[in-house]
């Protein structure tokens, strides 16, 4: 039976994702700070704080292998750098890029990754069209998509595929409280749509997904011509914020 392991598996993107797999008859371990669907397995583990994950490390050095590791516990933390905590943007680099690099670093040293299986890091949009208001988030998104990127050269050995999905807005408690108040939700992508395309995305080895037309379309926006999406998401998003 397939495994799969999914970080932040008890809402949003993760949960979409942890009942994907379910519903195709894999078996599910999901992390996160709240309980998962009942038919996950739920691992607690607040993975900001470095002695959580070394204890769940440990766990899950006594598991077999997984098939299948999702790296997608993430948040987000908007407006002026310069009038935000420092603190709550420190706690965005420990849990969107930290802990995933320790994660990935525990579970490689104890084996716990199949042969032939699959890394996934959850990036995000932003590593191509920017993201005023949430910089630190937008660095921690490039610093794990680069981390992917040379990561997956270096597996070779167990023959592991890494794959970096690059989400627009998604419908999501996370998107919701990023945005600004008048949003239109029903823009956002269904997380259960992104799920099956990270699962196809998964099974077909790819390197690197950007979900949907719309996203694909945004993000040669963003690397062709990116002065026009960075005044696109000023307007939009940024000058918008409380
Ligand atoms: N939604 C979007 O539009 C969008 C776009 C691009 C990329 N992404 C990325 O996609 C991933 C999933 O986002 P989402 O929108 O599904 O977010 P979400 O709805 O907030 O779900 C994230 C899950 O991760 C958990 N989590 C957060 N911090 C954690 C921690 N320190 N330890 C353990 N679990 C933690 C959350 O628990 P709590 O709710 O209890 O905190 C929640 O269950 C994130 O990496 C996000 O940056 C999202």
């Amino acid at each position: 039976m397939t495994r799969v392991l999914i970080t932040g598996a008890a809402a949003g993107i993760g949960a979409a994702l942890a009942e994907h797999y379910l519903a195709a008859g894999a078996e599910v371990v999901g992390i996160d700070v709240a309980p998962c669907a009942p038919k996950v397995r739920s691992l607690a583990c607040e993975l900001s704080e470095p002695r959580a994950l070394e204890a769940l490390l440990a766990t899950l050095a006594e598991e077999p292998e997984f098939d299948i590791v999702v790296h997608n516990a993430g948040i987000n933390v908007t407006g002026a750098f310069e009038k935000t905590p420092i603190e709550a943007q420190m706690r965005v680099i420990a849990i969107n890029l930290t802990a995933p690099l320790l994660l990935t670093a525990g579970l490689l040293k104890a084996e716990r990754l199949a042969r032939g299986g699959t890394l996934a890091f959850v990036s995000s949009l932003s590593h191509q069209v920017g993201y005023p208001g949430a910089a630190v988030y937008a660095a921690s998104k490039d610093g794990l998509t680069h981390y992917a990127r040379s990561l997956a050269v270096t597996l070779g050995p167990i023959d592991a595929n890494v794959l970096t999905v690059f989400p627009g807005p998604t419908r999501t408690a996370q998107a919701r409280e990023a945005s600004p108040p008048d949003s239109d939700e029903s823009a956002r992508m269904d997380p259960a749509v992104l799920a099956a395309s990270m699962a196809r995305a998964i099974h077909k080895r790819q390197r690197t997904l950007v979900p949907g037309l719309g996203n694909k379309v945004f993000a040669f926006l963003g690397r062709n011509l990116p002065r026009l999406t960075e005044r696109g998401m000023r307007k939009a998003i940024y000058e918008k914020l409380p």
